[in-house]
């Protein structure tokens, strides 16, 4: 037996403060979240997907000499790496896309001469190392599964604009030609690229504080990110939402689901409980896609899933909800949501990398054993 009969386990980490942060800041209480102490929606609003990117990392926002410069060498980082090209195609056509992004994180990591993160600026070589090799790897994926060739990156282009051109072109009907498109895609960027202690950051830091590398970080967040309770449920999303089809049906659906204790992707969240403050700069974009392009049915569907939800339980959607279909309407394949979700999340994830790196304590928590006394072995013989 314990000597504590009443420890104060909290599965899941429920409600724990596990350490301090100035990255970013989560109020359920106004549905509100702050980087750096900037309110989100005025980001997504004001800002360039990379202005937030340097914000993440720097604390505060650039001048236009400092973008420049930020910027500038971000892009340099674009070069496409035979060795990783070879690498991807040499993968299975029919593997989730996000084992090709867990899997082209880690070989990156090979190629590093650092084995062992050294210093702050090494974690920002490595970060402006990831935010140009993976929207390649994206693109390249998609287009090799699909058969087509692959377009080199633009280091004239935003990271959006350059995301959307290697996967759809820059042909007049392409995504990337389109600068509203353009923008409501960075717009979601600027949503997804950090969040507090969530599941994949939290698992980037607890990697981090072995002093292990900043690769080894990002490759287990990625691993966490992929899960349908965490980043994986864009993608899911829009398999219900494709599933359900007719957006009339989606009330029935709903009720159906709920009646059968399923999860519904989309909805809830393990800090916000009264709605998610993402959501509504998204669901505008959401809107404003789907009216550039015939998309009037998945805001139906959309409409009439969250008032089923929210009449039966009260739970809101949170930011995958909007997310989904915004992805689904720009053309994304529906398994490539969660790697958009990756590129966004690089900022995060690094940055926390960074808090971690400076003010580590290597994170090892305790547990209430429940299992068998102590006991003796019995020889096989004897058993
Ligand atoms: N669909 C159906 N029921 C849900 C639900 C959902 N999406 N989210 C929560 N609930 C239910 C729970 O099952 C629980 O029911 P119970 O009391 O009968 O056991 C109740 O609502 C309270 O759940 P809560 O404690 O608020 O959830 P949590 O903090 O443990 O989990 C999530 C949060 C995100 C894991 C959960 O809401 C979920 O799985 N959502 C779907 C996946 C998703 O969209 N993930 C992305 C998150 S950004």
């Amino acid at each position: 037996m314990s000597e504590n009969n009443n420890p104060d386990v909290r599965k899941g980490l429920y409600g724990v403060i596990a350490d301090y942060t100035a990255v970013s800041k989560v109020m359920p209480e106004t549905n509100s979240l702050t980087y750096r102490g900037y309110a989100v929606q005025d980001l997504v609003e004001h800002c360039s997907f990379e202005e937030v990117f340097y914000l993440l990392w720097n604390g505060e926002l650039p001048n236009e000499e400092q973008l420049a410069e930020f910027t500038t060498r971000g892009r340099s980082y674009r070069c496409l790496d035979a060795g990783l090209i070879a690498l991807i195609h040499s993968l299975p056509k029919d593997c989730h896309p996000m084992d090709v992004m867990r899997t082209a994180v880690s070989y990156m990591g090979t190629k590093d001469s650092e084995h062992f993160t050294p210093d702050v600026d090494h974690i920002t070589h490595v970060g402006h190392n990831l935010l140009a090799q993976l929207p390649m790897v994206l693109a390249m994926d998609i287009r090799r599964r699909e058969g087509k060739d692959i377009i080199a990156p633009d280091s004239n282009k935003s990271v959006a604009e350059n995301l959307l051109a290697m996967v759809f072109g820059t042909g007049p009907d392409s995504p990337a030609s389109n600068p509203d498109d353009v923008r409501d895609f960075e717009k979601s960027l600027i949503l997804y690229a950090e969040h507090s202690f969530n599941a994949s950051t939290f698992t980037a830091r607890v990697i981090t504080s072995t002093r292990s590398d900043v690769y080894s970080a990002i490759t287990g967040a990625i691993g966490a990110l992929k899960g349908p309770l965490h980043g994986g449920a864009n993608e899911f999303v829009m398999h219900t939402m494709l599933q359900i089809e007719d957006p009339a049906k989606a009330t029935e659906w709903v009720n159906n689901a709920l009646d059968n204790k399923d999860l519904i992707m989309g909805f809830g969240h393990r800090v916000y409980k009264k709605g998610d403050s993402r959501v509504p700069s998204m669901e505008k974009s959401l809107r404003e896609l789907a009216a550039r392009h015939d998309g009037a049915k998945w805001v139906e569907m959309y409409e009439n899933m969250a008032a089923a939800m929210d009449t039966r339980t009260g739970i809101k959607p949170n930011l995958d909800f909007p997310a989904g279909p915004a992805y689904y309407l720009l053309g994304f394949p529906v398994d490539f949501f969660t790697p958009l979700f990756v590129v966004a999340r690089i900022a995060g994830w690094t940055a926390h990398i960074v808090e971690q790196f400076e003010g580590n304590s290597l994170i090892r928590p305790l547990s209430e054993y429940v299992g068998p006394e102590q006991r003796e072995v019995t020889p096989i013989a004897e058993r």
